[in-house]
C-alpha cells in the first residue's frame, strides 16, 4: 500500500485518540453500523482531501465500512494530526498523504498521489481538489460521479466555477447543510479558535480587546465565547446586514482601520483576501497578536508585513513576531494557517459527528442518485439534514414534542384569522 506520513511509529497514540473521539460521534456510529451491513459505497473510490484529524479518522473509518475504497491527503499543511495518519495507515489499511508541516510542493503532490486512484467520489475541504481536476486533471472526469465540499470557502470556489459554467461534476455543498453551519461553524469555530489561541499564547481573554474581522456563522461563535471570556469584543463587516447583527447582538462595530490601534488580539474569519493589510499592521499596539481563523491563510497581508518589518523571529512555538520599522511588533499565530487546527485540535468531536455525518450522507445518495445529477451545486437534501437533527438529540437522550393533526392542518390552512 502506497502512502507517505511522518512516523508510522505513532500509530498507537492515533489509535487511541481516535477511539476518544469516536466517543462523542454517535450519529457517525449509528450510520457506520448500517454501513457496515448494507455497504452502500461497495467499491465506490472516494478521494479525500480533508484535516487528517481524529474527527476525519472515524468519517474514514465509517466510508471505508460501507464498502468504499478511500484515500486521505491534508486539506492544509498545518494540520495534520501525525499519530492519527499512522494509525489510519497501520491499524485500518487506509493509504493516507499528509505530513504536518509539508511544503507547498508536497502539498500538491499529496493531493495528485489520491488523484491517482480515478475516484468516483471527491471529498474536499477548500475544493482544493475539485480546483486541480478543473485545471489539469480533467481526464479523471469520466470516471467521478460527484463530490461533496465541507467548507464556506469550497462553496464559494465552486459557485464560482458553476457560475462560470465550468463545473464538470456535481458537488453536494455540505457546509450549507443547517446541521453543520449552525453547529460546526458556530460552535465549533468558536471554541477551537479561542483555544487555538489560548494554546498557543496562554494570554488572559478577560479584560482584552479582540477584534473579530467577519460576523458570519464562525465570527459569530468565535464573538461569543470570547464575549463569554470576559473580553471587550469589536467586531468589523462589510455586510450592512451582519454589521446590524453585530451591533444588536450587543458587539462594538467599526471599519478595521478605526479597530486596528484598539485591539489586543485579532482574528480574521471572513474567507476574503488582505483584511488586515500594511495600514492596519501599522496602526496596531505593541504586541498586538494577529490570527486567522479562515480557510486560507491569505486573510493576513503577510508578505506586506515582512516588507515592512526590520526583524522576524519565532519567540514561541506558533507564534512569530515581526517588529516594524519604527512601529509596533507584531505577533502572528501559525504563519496566518487556520490557528483552531495548526494551534489546537480543530473543532471537538460532538460537532464533527454532524458534519461528518453529512459527509456519510451524502457519499451514499450520490452514488444513488448520480443519473438524474447535473453540474451543479446542490444542497445537502432535507431529509438527510433532519434525519441527522433527529439522531443527534436521541443520542442525547432529548425528547421534544409533535405536532397535533390539527396543529399540522392549522399549519397549511388559509382561512382562519382572528
Ligand atoms: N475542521 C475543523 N475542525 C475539524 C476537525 N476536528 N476535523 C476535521 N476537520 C475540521
Amino acid at each position: 500500500m502506497d502512502y507517505d506520513i511522518a512516523n508510522i511509529g505513532l500509530a498507537k497514540k492515533g489509535k487511541l485518540r481516535i477511539e476518544w473521539a469516536a466517543r462523542n460521534m454517535p450519529v457517525l456510529q449509528i450510520i457506520r453500523d448500517r454501513f457496515s451491513k448494507e455497504k452502500p459505497l461497495k467499491s465506490t473510490c472516494i478521494s479525500c482531501c480533508l484535516h487528517v484529524t481524529t474527527e476525519t479518522a472515524n468519517l474514514m473509518i465509517t466510508l471505508k465500512q460501507g464498502g468504499a475504497k478511500v484515500n486521505l491527503c491534508a486539506s492544509n499543511p498545518l494540520s495534520t494530526q501525525d499519530d492519527v495518519a499512522a494509525s489510519l495507515v497501520k491499524n485500518h489499511k487506509i493509504p493516507v498523504f499528509a505530513i504536518n508541516g509539508e511544503n507547498n510542493s508536497t502539498y500538491y503532490q499529496h493531493i495528485n498521489k489520491v488523484l491517482d486512484v480515478h475516484p468516483h467520489i471527491t471529498m474536499d475541504d477548500g475544493a482544493d481538489l475539485v480546483s486541480a481536476i478543473h485545471q489539469k486533471r480533467k481526464d479523471l472526469v469520466k470516471d467521478i460521479l460527484g463530490g461533496t465540499e465541507e467548507t464556506t470557502t469550497g462553496v464559494i470556489r465552486l459557485k464560482s466555477l458553476e457560475q462560470k459554467e465550468l463545473l464538470l461534476f456535481p458537488i453536494i455543498a455540505i457546509n450549507n447543510a443547517q446541521t453543520k453551519c449552525f453547529f460546526d461553524n458556530r460552535y465549533g469555530t468558536g471554541q477551537s479558535t479561542v483555544d487555538g489561541i489560548i494554546r498557543a499564547t496562554n494570554i488572559l481573554f478577560a479584560g482584552a480587546n479582540v477584534v473579530i474581522c467577519g460576523y458570519g456563522w464562525c465570527g459569530r461563535g468565535v464573538a461569543m465565547r470570547a464575549r463569554g471570556m470576559g473580553a471587550r469584543v469589536i467586531v468589523t463587516e462589510t455586510d450592512s446586514l451582519k454589521a446590524l447583527e453585530a451591533i444588536m447582538d450587543g458587539y462594538e462595530v467599526m471599519p478595521i482601520k478605526e479597530a486596528a490601534p484598539k485591539g489586543n488580539v485579532f482574528i480574521t474569519l471572513t474567507g476574503d483576501t488582505k483584511v488586515i493589510s500594511e495600514e492596519h499592521f501599522k496602526l496596531m499596539k505593541d504586541g498586538a497578536i494577529v490570527a486567522n481563523g479562515g480557510h486560507f491563510n491569505v486573510e493576513l497581508d503577510l508578505d506586506a508585513l515582512e516588507k515592512i518589518s526590520v526583524k522576524k523571529r519565532i519567540v514561541r512555538e506558533f507564534v512569530e513576531e515581526y517588529t516594524i520599522k519604527n512601529g509596533p511588533r507584531i505577533n502572528i499565530l501559525c504563519q496566518g494557517r487556520l490557528v483552531n487546527l495548526a494551534a489546537a485540535e480543530g473543532h471537538p468531536a460532538c460537532v464533527m459527528d454532524m458534519s461528518f455525518a453529512n459527509q456519510a450522507l451524502s457519499a451514499e445518495f450520490i452514488v444513488q442518485k448520480s443519473q438524474t445529477l447535473k453540474k451543479k451545486v446542490y444542497p445537502v437534501p432535507e431529509k438527510i439534514d433532519k434525519q441527522i437533527a433527529k439522531l443527534k438529540l436521541k443520542s442525547m437522550g432529548v425528547e421534544i414534542d409533535n405536532l397535533t393533526s390539527e396543529q399540522k392542518k392549522y399549519l397549511v390552512s388559509w382561512e382562519a384569522g382572528t
